[in-house]
């Protein structure tokens, strides 16, 4: 008889993906609502072959020295700033993610956060359930058009372009900058590349799609909100550490730009006294993006893919760190 590979699972996730990792592991499933804290993951990694995690789990060079028997490190999620993939490569353990699936969810929600702000979606509600709608008003809740307004996207991959191809249809011009220039986008779509002062300085909307990198971290400070239009909006539905949350409250309190819709925060969650939830030129939502039943359904069978491929001794159909496979393991 030969044993099955344990995996630690951090949270419940859909069946798509927990179903065929039962069929041939033994598995262990974090069932609170919350993240499973430090602790417990550093006590459950020490015995595992596998870990199957989420973007709210550390998972960082100790849990991975823990990890004495992990052979395979598998995130339900596209971005993998949670985990220190240096370590991992170092310590020979692949890391799985979840490219693809997730893009057009994020991109159509991207365009829901940007309409949402444009045109003041969220305080009409709120108009509406105080009881303060009493007549059509014609000077009322007026947002901007955003039909041909101009759109600056921020880091130009799979979900950048799915939300300029979404663009096109309103019409807009679009701007876009990356560290790689791509020519092929700009021949199908029509972006146009420019620097990051020149796309704040011209945009109407600004549209985060940049991992956080040591690189992007606060990217987008008091220097990049004062390079913006007044009348700018900006839209956050990468990671939250990419925007500083000090300079965007002063940024929206005080009229450097005109609004911001946020799927994503510095910290998650935002305190409910935080000045961001309560400005109301302020969208925030707690970071949904891809929170459809079929795209969520898709990440976690993906994930699954990636465990059970790592588990198999098998290359990971989607790994955040295929430098591993180059490198021999050290210690
Ligand atoms: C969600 O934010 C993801 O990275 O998949």
């Amino acid at each position: 008889m030969t044993t099955q590979p344990v995996v630690y699972v951090t949270r419940r996730i859909p069946e798509t993906g927990l179903a065929p990792v039962r069929e041939v592991c033994q598995v262990r499933l974090w069932e609170g609502e919350l993240p499973p804290p430090k602790t417990v993951i550093l006590q459950e990694v020490a015995d595992c072959d596998g870990l199957l995690c989420l973007l709210t789990d550390p998972i960082d060079d100790e849990v991975m020295a823990a990890g004495t028997r992990l052979r395979v490190i598998s995130q339900m999620a596209v971005g993998v700033d949670n985990i220190d993939l240096r370590a991992a490569t170092a310590r020979g353990i692949p890391v799985g993610h979840t490219p693809g699936v997730l893009t057009e969810a994020t991109a159509d929600f991207t365009f829901a956060l940007l309409m949402a702000a444009a045109r003041r979606i969220p305080e009409g509600v709120d108009y509406v359930r105080a009881g303060k709608w009493r007549t059509w008003e014609p000077m009322g809740l007026l947002g901007v058009d955003v039909w041909k307004a101009t759109l600056g996207i921020i880091g130009m991959g799979r979900i950048g372009a799915a939300v300029a191809r979404r663009a096109r249809g309103f019409a807009m011009p679009i701007l876009y900058y990356d560290p790689t220039r791509r020519p092929d986008l700009e021949a199908e779509l029509g972006v146009e590349y420019a620097d990051l002062d020149d796309l704040l300085a011209r945009s109407d909307f600004v549209s985060l799609h940049c991992p956080l990198t040591p690189e992007t971290y606060h990217l987008i400070g008091e220097t990049a909100l004062r390079r913006m239009k007044p009348t700018a909006i900006l839209i956050n539905a990468a990671r939250g550490p990419v925007v500083d949350p000090d300079a965007l409250v002063r940024a929206l309190s005080e009229g450097w730009i005109r609004a911001a819709a946020l799927d994503v925060t510095e910290p998650e969650p935002l305190p409910p006294d935080h000045p961001l939830v309560s400005l109301p030129n302020c969208v925030v939502v707690p970071h949904i993006a891809s929170a459809t039943v079929s795209t969520r359904e898709r990440m976690a069978a993906m994930a699954a893919e990636n465990l059970l491929a790592g588990l198999r001794g098998e290359r990971l159909p989607y790994c955040a760190n295929p430098e591993v496979y180059t490198r021999s393991r050290e210690g």
